[in-house]
C-alpha cells in the first residue's frame, strides 16, 4: 500500500513509499482509509521540531474509513462499519491530565496518512452521518483539541465574549464553530483579511488583524473586553490578552507557534483574577462528547482543501506557509 513516511533522508523527511498492508492483530481493526487530514504536529515532526522522532514511521493522527477486518477478540460485526478514528493512545485513568505512557496516532505508532491503518477496536467511533469522508477525517486531533480548551478547560458559557485567535488554524477553525454551538459572542483574529471575511460571514461578531499594529485597543474598545481567549500561537501577545480580558477572564493556550513570551504581566493577572491554563488534546470521554456535540448541532469542519495522497507533500509545503482556511485533507 501507499503510505507517507518519516525517513532519515536530509533532502526531506518524509516520503511517500510502497508499504506491506498491515494485517491487525488481537483487539485490533483495519480500517480502509477514506480520507486523512494533516496538523501542524505532522509539519513540526517533519521539522524534527516534535519530541520523540522515530523513522520509518507512519505519520498521519487524523483518518475516517470502512473497516475492512478485525483480529482476534473483535466482532465481526465491525466489519464494514463506517468510522472516525480517535487518535488518542494510553491517555490512562486520569480525565485531568494524561499518562506517562499517552501517545498519539502517527509517530510512534504508524498513522493514517496511507491506504490502511491498523488500530486498537476501542479507538473507533460512528462517523457521523451529517459529515462527507473528508469532513469526518477533518474532525478527529483538532475536534477533541478544541473541545478540552472550550469546555473542559475554558468553561465556555452562552453570551459570553469569546475570542479565538488565529482562526484560520485547523484546530481553531474547530473552535471557532465550537463556540458558536456553544452560544457565545465569539470574536476572531487572523493575519488575513480574507479570513477575517470568511469567519464574519459564518457568524463572528467581528474580526481583528493581529498584523495590525492597534488592533488590541480597537478589540478592546469594539467588545469591552473578552471572558475567554482560545490560542495557540503565544509569543509575547500573551500579554495583550492579559489585558483584553474582563475580570477573572480565562486564557486557554494549546499550542506555542511563536513560542514564549518573555514576560508575563503578573500584576495585572493577580489584580483581575486572570487564569492562564494549557491544554492538550482530550480524553476519551471529551473525543465521544465532541463527537455528540457535533452530532446535535450538525457541524462541519472548515476544508481548504482535497487532494490524492499523491500530493501529499504540497499539503505540507501549503500547511509550512499558513495560506489555508480550514484543514488539509487527503484522499488515498
Ligand atoms: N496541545 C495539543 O494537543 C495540540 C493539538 C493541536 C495543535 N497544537 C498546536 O497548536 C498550534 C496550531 O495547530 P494547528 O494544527 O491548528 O495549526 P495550523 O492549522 O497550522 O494553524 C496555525 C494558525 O496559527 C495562526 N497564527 C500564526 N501566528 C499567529 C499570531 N501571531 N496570532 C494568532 N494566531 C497566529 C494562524 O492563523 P491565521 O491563518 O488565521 O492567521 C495559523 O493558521 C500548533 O503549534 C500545534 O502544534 C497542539
Amino acid at each position: 500500500m501507499k503510505a507517507l513516511l518519516l525517513i532519515d533522508s536530509e533532502d526531506d523527511y518524509i516520503k511517500l513509499l510502497d508499504v506491506d498492508k498491515p494485517v491487525p492483530q488481537k483487539n485490533q481493526i483495519l480500517v480502509r482509509l477514506k480520507a486523512a487530514a494533516l496538523n501542524r504536529r505532522d509539519q513540526w515532526i517533519r521539522q524534527g521540531m516534535y519530541p520523540g522522532i522515530q523513522f520509518n514511521t507512519i505519520l498521519g493522527s487524523d483518518g475516517a474509513g470502512v473497516v475492512e477486518s478485525v483480529g482476534d477478540g473483535v466482532s465481526s460485526d465491525l466489519i464494514d462499519a463506517e468510522v472516525i478514528i480517535n487518535p488518542n493512545i494510553s491517555w490512562g485513568e486520569n480525565p485531568k491530565a494524561q499518562s506517562p505512557d499517552y501517545h498519539i496516532l502517527g509517530m510512534p505508532t504508524n498513522g493514517t496518512l496511507a491506504e490502511y491503518v491498523v488500530v486498537e477496536a476501542n479507538r473507533i467511533q460512528q462517523k457521523p452521518s451529517h459529515l462527507s469522508w473528508e469532513e469526518a477525517a477533518a474532525l478527529p486531533l483538532g475536534g477533541l483539541t478544541a473541545y478540552r480548551a472550550l469546555f473542559t478547560q475554558g468553561h465556555v458559557a452562552p453570551k459570553e465574549n469569546v475570542l479565538i485567535s488565529g482562526a484560520g488554524g485547523g484546530v481553531a477553525q474547530l473552535a471557532f464553530l465550537f463556540a458558536m454551538a456553544a452560544g457565545a459572542n465569539v470574536y476572531v483574529t487572523s493575519g488575513s483579511r480574507d479570513k477575517l471575511e470568511k469567519c464574519l460571514g459564518l457568524g463572528a461578531v467581528a474580526g481583528f488583524n493581529y498584523k495590525d499594529e492597534h488592533w488590541c485597543k480597537e478589540a478592546l474598545k469594539t467588545t469591552g473586553g473578552f471572558d475567554l481567549v482560545i490560542d495557540s500561537a503565544g509569543g509575547d501577545q500573551l500579554n495583550d490578552f492579559v489585558k483584553m480580558m474582563k475580570p477573572a477572564g480565562r486564557i486557554v493556550f494549546y499550542g506555542a507557534t511563536n513560542g514564549m513570551p518573555s514576560k508575563i504581566d503578573m500584576f495585572r493577572m493577580f489584580w483581575n483574577q486572570v487564569t492562564l491554563q494549557g491544554s492538550t488534546m482530550g480524553n476519551d470521554q471529551e473525543f465521544e462528547q465532541m463527537l455528540e456535540l457535533v452530532n446535535n448541532n450538525r457541524i462541519k469542519p472548515i476544508i481548504d482543501s482535497v487532494r490524492p495522497l499523491d500530493e501529499v507533500i504540497s499539503a505540507f509545503d501549503e500547511m509550512k506557509a499558513g495560506k489555508q482556511f480550514g484543514k488539509l485533507v487527503l484522499r488515498p
